[in-house]
């Protein structure tokens, strides 16, 4: 049984991973520190839903299905903590009460970031916190694979962002370049639309660092907004379903409009709705990560894919959740706001994503019917909607 150290365990992506793997018979221990609970009660921009502590789920899970998810509370830019994990010397684990060292992970998936670009622009003080927050837990983890187990295989998350909006295709993070008669292979250039994103470039940077100065086998998942809130795994029992923001801050694009949709609330397109992104859903993040596990680099390599499945302006997004809306009872109007944030409303966008694909993805594609599907869900948590953060006024 592989072992796989979830860091970021309790956010959006990092709980059902967890699960996910658990399910699946791997040795599974979690990491976080409640940061992104934390700072939504501090800004008041909560949850859709109550949820239990980590140690909670893992407790539900284990009842639900009988694995275990071992549970470790702590910051990771501590990195002694971090060192830890691979040692298992000073390990404090929250649950279970007699867990043992499952030896050091075979697979470290990383999602301990602060994920959120308009978080980093509210103030110097959040985008020092995501700068600082974001490079040390990657360096910590960098340098704890090289001098403690660098057999293991870091499986990071970026982003389609890092790329932005170029006038070229994007390829799969590298590209070939000829000049003045010689060429060479080079990460793909990147032009950040914000200080989150550019802290992902920067975490790209130093792994690519770490693959060719100590041969560390690295795979960077370079993902698109994601969607949605079920997985095969939280059906089983409504608590362990994940996080779902649904605010200016934290929410992304489509869980915002489908909460939107569901109080009357105009579905909020910034400026002339035609920048163009690529989308997953939630499963399918599951399903690439789980593909990266399987297909480890060779030591200093550093794997990119492009983690999206199919790509929307942001009007063709705002029109099939108001005619899925429609569909069944909701009326809802589109509204064009002045655009908060500083990036082209009209651009060319041609990204390459068919790596995952053929490693065997199934992609779950967003249709009339999935985004129905969604917008039932939520409205069984309709009581719990604070339309007060629908809009918050974060500008760049
Ligand atoms: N959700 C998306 O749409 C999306 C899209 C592209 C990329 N990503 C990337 O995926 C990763 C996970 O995103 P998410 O949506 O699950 O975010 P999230 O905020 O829900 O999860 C991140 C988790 O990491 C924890 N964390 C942050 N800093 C920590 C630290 N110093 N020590 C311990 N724990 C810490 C947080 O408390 C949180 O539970 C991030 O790296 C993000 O950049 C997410």
């Amino acid at each position: 049984m592989s072992h796989v150290l979830i860091l970021g365990g309790d956010g959006y992506l990092g709980w059902p991973t967890a699960m996910h793997f658990s399910a699946r018979g791997y040795k599974v221990t979690v990491v976080d520190n409640y940061f992104r609970r934390h700072i939504c009660d501090k800004l008041d921009v909560g949850m859709l839903y109550p949820i239990p502590t980590l140690v909670e789920r893992a407790r539900i899970w284990h009842k639900q299905t009988g694995y275990e998810i071992q549970v470790i509370i702590g910051d990771l830019i501590d990195p002694e903590l971090m060192r830890s994990l691979f040692t298992g010397q000073n390990l404090n684990y929250q649950w279970p009460v007699n867990a043992k060292f499952a030896g050091s992970p075979e697979t470290v998936v990383h999602y301990a970031e602060q994920p959120s670009a308009p978080y980093s622009l509210m103030n110097y003080k959040t985008a020092n916190f995501t700068l600082s927050n974001n490079l040390l837990v990657t360096n910590n983890l960098m340098f704890a694979v090289k001098d403690l187990s660098p057999d293991t295989h870091i499986i990071k998350l970026g982003t389609m962002g890092e790329y932005g909006t170029p006038n070229i295709d994007i390829e799969e993070g590298w590209i070939d370049i000829k000049h003045k008669g010689r060429e060479d292979r080079f990460l793909f250039p990147r032009q950040a639309g914000s200080i989150y994103h550019t802290s992902k470039i920067m975490d790209t940077d130093l792994m690519w660092f770490g693959c060719r100065t100590w041969g560390l086998k690295v795979t960077d998942l370079m993902q698109g907004p994601v969607y949605g809130m079920e997985t095969s795994e939280s059906i089983i029992d409504d608590r362990l379903k994940t996080i779902f923001n649904y605010d200016e801050l934290f929410g992304t694009v489509i869980n915002r409009f489908i909460v939107q949709a569901i109080v009357g609330h105009p579905l909020t397109v910034y400026g002339k709705g035609e920048q163009i992104r690529g989308y997953i859903n939630i499963r399918d993040t599951l399903q690439c990560v789980h593909a990266a596990e399987k297909n480890p680099p060779k030591s200093g390599e550093l794997n990119i894919y492009n983690q999206i499945m199919e790509t929307f302006t942001v009007n063709q997004l705002a029109a099939l959740i108001q005619e899925a809306a429609h569909n069944i009872g909701h009326n809802v109007e589109i509204e064009k706001v002045k655009n908060p944030r500083i990036e082209k409303e009209e651009h060319y966008y041609n990204p390459n994503y068919q790596g995952l694909i053929n490693l065997g993805i199934t992609p779950h594609y967003l249709t009339i019917d999935s985004v129905q599907k969604m917008i039932e869900t939520v409205f069984k948590y309709r009581e719990y909607i604070d339309t007060n953060v629908i809009r918050i006024g974060i500008q760049w």
